[in-house]
């Protein structure tokens, strides 16, 4: 066994923290998370409140800036954001160079990472004006790649960015229009979309942050560290859990199955997990999956969507789960992807665009962490540390004496 005091010095402290449970990695004003009391803050605004009064593009200004803007402050963010929705014409192209059966979130790394090929007057992360320009360009631009990604999936052709249209409703426009016949974005769909992406705009130190964080601590482009913030949150623990919750959900199938499923995800030899509960910080009620519940039953009453068996089967699950001692000893309750996947398919949407549509939604808060610490100027590269199990120093062997 290495005597660690060898390797990092009798007087430095060296903390040992996998997955990170107990170690800040940065000062932050962005969000606040109170996870006994089931909280959450955008700077200082409960989610409750910005859900039910705000809208997404205001929130988005708050993440930028710090403070609720004003209606001139808003309107020319409103009319900014709007003048970057379309992408390089060249981008086609390079779409097209995927597999048809490519998952959106596949297409959608490549796609941003590639945004510094297309967009090299902001990459500069010396100079503020060209983080602006870039903190514009990903806002505005990662619901058109998204829809381009779904539509390419599909076989259908792009539809381009209508500027008339609200944030929301203009991804729906671009999801679900076609050319050949005349779409109008139901009001109501695009209200609940926009809520959709206001309780994912950001949620401080998770995964995908972090990834944004430690990429941009090497001074790497913000579409380079966008793009690595969307592949951690493909990943099935973090936001792919949405696609992975509806998928568990349609296989349980109906209720009298659930005490099946819910004794699998009790049972330690069975890796099953019961997607879309539990949360690292979340020992309560994440706020955000009441706020999703409300809303999912609000957009099955509008589509005429009664008695949906997934929707029974999720009731159904979350009552017994929160009886179960096993749940309610470890606080697992359930999270923002517990809910979001019902509204989405009911919209229309596949689950292969949960995630996508979770990765545009967060864009704003990556980009709001990463210029946080970038303008930090106490600022250094990330660089966790290890604890070393392995071989200690030893000789060489030739092949042959092996
Ligand atoms: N079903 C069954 N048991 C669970 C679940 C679950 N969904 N989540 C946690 N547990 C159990 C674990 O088996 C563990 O039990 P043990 O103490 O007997 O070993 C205990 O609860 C603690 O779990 P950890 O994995 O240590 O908790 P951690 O904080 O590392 O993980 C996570 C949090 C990844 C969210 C976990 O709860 C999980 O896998 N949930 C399902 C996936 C999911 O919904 N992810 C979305 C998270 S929200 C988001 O990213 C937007």
């Amino acid at each position: 066994v290495l005597d660690i005091r060898k390797l990092y010095g009798e007087a430095g402290v060296f903390t040992y923290d996998p997955g990170f449970t107990s170690t800040a990695a940065c000062e932050s004003t962005i969000t606040y998370i109170d996870g006994d009391q089931g909280e959450l803050l955008y700077r200082g605004y409960p989610i409750e409140q910005l859900a039910e009064k705000s809208h997404y593009l205001e929130v988005c200004y708050l993440l930028l800036n710090g403070e609720l803007p004003d209606r001139e402050q808003m309107e020319t963010f409103e009319r900014t954001v709007t003048r970057h929705t379309m992408v390089h014409e060249q981008m086609h192209n390079f779409f097209r160079g995927f597999r048809r059966d490519a998952h959106p979130m596949a297409t959608m790394v490549g796609v941003v990472g590639a945004m510094s090929a297309f967009y090299h007057d902001s990459t500069d992360v010396t100079d503020p004006r060209q983080r602006e320009v870039a903190s514009f360009r990903l806002v505005a631009k990662l619901p058109t790649i998204a829809a381009m990604a779904y539509k390419y999936s599909i076989g259908q052709p792009f539809v381009y960015p209508r500027n008339d249209l609200g944030y929301a409703a203009n991804f729906l426009h671009m999801c679900f229009a076609v050319p050949a016949e005349p779409y109008h974005v139901p009001p109501e769909l695009a209200t609940a979309m926009d809520r959709i992406m206001m309780l994912h705009a950001d949620h401080e130190q998770n995964a995908s942050t972090s990834t944004v964080r430690l990429a941009g601590s090497s001074g790497a482009n913000p579409f380079a560290c966008i793009a690595a913030g969307i592949a951690c949150l493909w990943g099935p623990a973090h936001g792919g859990a949405n696609q992975a919750c509806l998928e568990m959900l349609r296989q349980i199938g109906s209720v009298d199955r659930i005490p099946e499923f819910i004794a699998r995800a009790k049972d330690k030899n069975d890796p099953f997990r019961l997607m879309g509960f539990g949360h690292r910080v979340y020992k309560n009620f994440d706020p955000r999956a009441k706020v999703m519940k409300q809303s999912a039953d609000e957009v099955l009453d509008l589509l005429g969507i009664h008695n949906n068996p997934t929707l029974q089967v999720a009731k159904e699950l979350e009552r017994i789960a929160l009886e179960d001692d096993y749940f309610v000893s470890k606080k697992l309750y359930p999270n923002v992807d517990f809910y979001s996947g019902i509204i989405l398919e009911a919209m229309g949407f596949p689950t292969s665009m949960f995630t996508p549509i979770f990765a545009l939604s967060r864009t704003v808060g990556w980009i709001s962490q990463w210029k946080e610490m970038i303008s930090d100027p106490s600022g250094r590269i990330g660089r966790p540390r290890q604890l070393y199990t392995g071989a200690p120093a030893r000789d060489y062997v030739e092949v042959d004496n092996r």
